[in-house]
This record gives structure tokens, C-alpha cells and sequence, in this order.
């Protein structure tokens, strides 16, 4: 059923939004348009992504900006998760585009792979830098991709002293760069190394920005470029990262995080030559690229 354009011109009123969508009749939702610079990064990475056919999972979707994104270029499946579900998605943007999105309020913190099966894709924007146990999430999404599944993240990300795999984690005295809710700032080799960690393959940080001033300065992406200064320097960024596809480094990753700190899982696989020894502790020695 098609929505009278004038009506729909009215309804806009009777919400909020965040992102700015296009709407039958030439219109579209007001949005925040100081914040296109971050949807453009995340834009342009999900251009570089074939979504026809696939299901594709959204966190923290707010009113849909990429979900919808993803509908266009063809997807079969899209579901949108969000803390604080977008009204203004559910009950205006949805039927005026005729959109077979699915929007579940829910935290992103109780989503497993049995809630909704497995994703070829997953989009993770804005909301990482908000999460009190990032490594969780992480590897609950992880476990939410098939083999081979693509994920974007795009996160608020400390652009200095990349030689260290690390996260900034302001609380209490330490005041961070946003509001209080903004308290996990992985820099660049951390958040790689994190996704490494996870069984990830073809991490790649996409696009980087640094505020500057009232302005973003754009920052190239290659290791020569990466900052190494101790001054504290919050931008944003974009990462693409593929999950591995083979049983062994499902394996390799659960005994990573699950089984670490059990010695007899260590003997175990230091037996089978998975770790070995590193100035009496373990070092992770297995390439997550080979079986
Ligand atoms: C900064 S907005 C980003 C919206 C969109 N993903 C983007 O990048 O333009 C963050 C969104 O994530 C949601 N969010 C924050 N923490 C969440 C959580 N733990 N679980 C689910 N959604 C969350 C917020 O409600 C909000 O809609």
C-alpha cells in the first residue's frame, strides 16, 4: 500500500531521526548531517561488498541507513538490531519504502548465533566504542558470520602509538573524548590484532579520519602513516575483515579465548604443536590462514 506523499510529509514531524533516508516523493528523513562524514567511510567500504542474495545483520541499526543500503544493492535478508529501536523506522520508513527490513530492539550484548542463524554479512557501526566488553561481542558476532562472511566495523578508534596493539579505556578521573558512554577506543593494531585474534582473515583497515578543528583530516591507511606519538588522538575508522572458513581455526580460536588459562588445555596444545614456549609462557604460534 502506497502512503499519501502530504501525510508522509506530516508524519515526519512526529519523530526523531538520525540518519538521513530517502523516502518516495523526493523526501527525506531530516537526520543529523554533521554526521554524514562517518556514513560516507562506512559507504564506501560496503560498496567494495556483493550483497545480492546474502543475509545481512546490522548493529545498531538506528533508522536503517544501511539496512536499507544493503536492500538496494540487492540483499535477500536484513535485520536490524538497535538498544532503542528507531520509531520513526518502524512505523514511517519501513512501510513508505516498502521495505522488507526487519528492526528487533535488543543489546547487542545477548545476541548468539541461535537468535537468528548465521549472516554473510555483518555491519557494525557506531557502537563498539559504546561497549563495555568489547571482546565479547566481538566474538559472539564472529560466531553469528559463516564461513567466509564479511563484517565492516566502523568505530570511534585512537589514532596514536599504533607500534602497540592497545585500547584506551577513559573511566572515572580520565575523561574521554565524547560522553561517558563512550569508553573503548582500540587503536589501529589493536583492534587488528583483536580480529586476528578472532579468526579473522583480510583485516584491513579501510579509511581513517582525525578530527581537526572544526573539520576531518582524512589519514592514509598504510603502517608508514600510522602515528606512533604518546598524545592521546581520537578519530574514526573503518576495518573489513573476513571469517576464516576452515574447522581448525574455529578450534584454534575457542581454545584462544576460552581455554587459554587452563593448563591442561595448554599441555594439550602445546602437544600438538599449536603454542610454544615463550619466556615460560605460551605463544600463540599457528597460522590462522592454514589448516
Ligand atoms: C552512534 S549510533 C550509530 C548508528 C548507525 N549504526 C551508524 O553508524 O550510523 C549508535 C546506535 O547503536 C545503538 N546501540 C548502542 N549500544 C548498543 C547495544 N549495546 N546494543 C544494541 N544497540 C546499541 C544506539 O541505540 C544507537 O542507535
Amino acid at each position: 500500500m502506497t502512503m499519501d506523499i502530504g501525510e508522509l510529509e506530516r508524519q515526519l514531524n512526529n519523530h526523531q531521526f538520525y540518519h538521513i533516508i530517502d523516502l518516495p516523493g523526493g523526501l527525506k528523513t531530516p537526520g543529523r548531517p554533521h554526521f554524514k562524514y562517518m556514513w560516507d567511510l562506512v559507504i564506501e567500504s560496503l560498496d567494495t561488498i556483493d550483497f545480492k542474495g546474502k543475509r545481512v545483520l546490522d548493529i545498531g541499526c538506528r533508522d536503517g541507513l544501511f539496512s536499507f543500503y544493503a536492500e538496494e544493492k540487492g540483499a535477500a535478508e536484513i535485520i536490524g538490531i538497535d538498544n532503542l529501536i528507531s520509531t520513526g523506522a518502524v512505523e514511517l520508513i519501513i512501510p513508505a519504502r516498502q521495505s522488507k527490513v526487519q528492526m528487533v530492539e535488543m543489546n547487542v550484548n545477548d545476541l548468539r548465533q541461535e537468535t537468528f542463524g548465521t549472516f554473510d554479512v555483518i555491519i557494525f557501526a557506531g557502537v563498539l566504542y559504546h561497549l563495555r566488553y568489547p571482546f565479547w561481542v566481538i566474538k559472539k558476532l564472529q560466531e553469528c558470520l559463516k564461513p567466509g562472511g564479511v563484517m565492516v566495523i566502523e568505530s570511534g578508534i585512537l589514532t596514536s602509538m599504533n607500534q602497540y596493539p592497545m585500547m584506551f579505556c577513559p573511566a572515572g578521573e580520565v575523561k574521554g573524548p565524547y560522553d561517558p558512554t563512550s569508553c573503548t577506543f582500540f587503536n589501529v593494531t589493536g583492534m587488528k590484532c583483536t580480529l586476528q585474534s578472532m579468526g579473522f582473515i583480510d583485516v584491513k583497515l579501510d579509511s581513517m579520519i582525525r578530527h581537526a578543528g572544526d573539520g576531518h583530516e582524512r589519514l592514509k591507511t598504510d603502517n608508514a602513516s600510522l602515528d606512533a606519538s604518546f598524545e592521546r588522538k581520537i578519530g574514526r575508522a573503518v576495518f573489513s575483515a573476513t571469517k576464516a572458513s576452515s574447522a581448525v581455526n574455529e578450534q584454534w580460536v575457542d581454545d584462544y579465548w576460552d581455554g587459554v588459562q587452563n593448563p591442561e588445555v595448554l599441555k594439550e596444545r602445546a602437544r600438538a604443536g599449536k603454542v610454544k614456549a615463550h619466556h615460560g609462557k605460551e605463544a600463540i604460534v599457528k597460522d590462522l590462514t592454514k589448516d
